[in-house]
């Protein structure tokens, strides 16, 4: 029997720093728990500024220090197909929610990261062109919000554990 796949998508501004974060942790964590065959896992950005390119550097730097490889991922633009492709749309802040919900209809879930944050809601501060330190302060958030999220979604479609 074929199984549907739940699919999740990250999306910020560039597609360049925190949502490849996101894919790439919540990759992790769902291979972590034997899990990958359920998912599809993506992300994009609302803005084309960054078309084809990879992570960020700092991104990149970040993740590999915690042992999460972003290979693989180039920028995309979030387009209007994705607003009826995905189960679970995660924005990374609240510009990003409006500006999804301004393209069209969506069909499936749309949410703020930090609604899974346990320390509290709120933007993931974009770290662009900020420094090592503000790409630390930005995966240590993605990271700890990535396993909530995690959970509700096993949980919800009672995944095995
Ligand atoms: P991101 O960060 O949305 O986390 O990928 C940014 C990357 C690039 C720009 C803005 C934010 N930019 O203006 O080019």
């Amino acid at each position: 029997m074929k199984k549907e796949k739940i699919s999740v998508i990250f999306v910020c501004l560039g597609n360049i720093c925190r949502s490849p974060l996101g894919e790439g942790v919540f990759r992790h964590l769902v291979k972590e728990k034997g899990l990958a065959e359920y998912f599809i896992i993506d992300s994009a950005g609302t803005a084309n500024y960054h078309e084809g390119e990879l992570p960020d550097p700092g991104s990149r730097r970040i993740a590999e220090k915690h042992g999460i490889s972003l290979a693989g991922q180039y920028a995309r633009q979030f387009t209007v197909n994705d607003l009826t492709q995905w189960d679970y749309i995660i924005a990374m802040d609240s510009s990003n929610h409006t500006n999804i919900r301004q393209i069209g209809t969506l069909t499936g879930n749309i949410h703020l990261m930090r609604e899974f944050d346990p320390e509290g809601p709120g933007d993931v501060p974009d770290p662009w062109a900020r420094g090592d330190d503000a790409f630390f302060e930005t995966y240590t958030i993605i990271r700890r919000s990535c396993e909530v999220l995690l959970d509700h979604i096993i949980k919800k479609h009672h995944l095995p554990t």
